[in-house]
């Protein structure tokens, strides 16, 4: 898997998707869309696009499996919370209902920074 490209398209699909939530706060004059506009953007796209760079620099890094693992999780965890904020904020659903997926999605973007957090230690020399 070619982790840094998988990023990079990962990114900009989030950051389509926050620069469209953006305008139309901003063209609505309704914010209430302000966290998940700020998430999608900055844990789906910013932090992204760090962890593709990053690779890019430390090609070593992809070496073994971390690396796809990382980006399967921060797929998966990324999307599913960014969905439920979003979904949460437009009174789709209440914030009850966001448990037990929330925190299992917040798991697993956690899970894979700390896989990214552990092969920087081990390979980014
Ligand atoms: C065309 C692009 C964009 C538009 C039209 C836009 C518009 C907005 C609007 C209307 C708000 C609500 C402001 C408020 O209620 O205080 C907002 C908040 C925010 N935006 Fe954007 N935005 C854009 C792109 C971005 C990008 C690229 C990022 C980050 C990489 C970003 C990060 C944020 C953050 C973090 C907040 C929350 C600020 C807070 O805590 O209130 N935005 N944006
Ligand atoms: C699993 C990951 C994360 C969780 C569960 C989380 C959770 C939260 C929560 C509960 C709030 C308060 C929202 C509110 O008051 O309505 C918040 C605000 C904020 N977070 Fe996060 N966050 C996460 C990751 C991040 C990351 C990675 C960044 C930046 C790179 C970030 C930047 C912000 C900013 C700028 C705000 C203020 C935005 C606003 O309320 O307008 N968060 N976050």
């Amino acid at each position: 898997m070619n982790v840094s490209r998988n990023f990079l398209l990962l990114g900009t699909g989030f950051l389509i998707v926050g620069i469209i939530i953006g305008m139309y706060m901003g063209g609505s004059g309704d914010h209430s869309l302000a966290a998940s506009h700020a998430h999608i953007n900055l844990l789906g796209f910013v932090l992204s696009v760090v962890f593709a760079l990053t690779y890019k620099a430390y090609p070593q890094m992809t070496d073994g499996r971390l690396a796809s693992i990382h980006f399967l999780l921060h797929l998966v965890g990324a999307i599913v919370l960014n969905t439920l904020l979003f979904l949460m904020q437009a009174q789709v659903i209440s914030e009850a209902a966001m448990v037990p997926l929330a925190p299992i999605s917040e798991l697993c973007v956690l899970i894979g920074v700390l896989a990214f957090g552990w092969n920087v230690l081990k390979n980014a020399n």
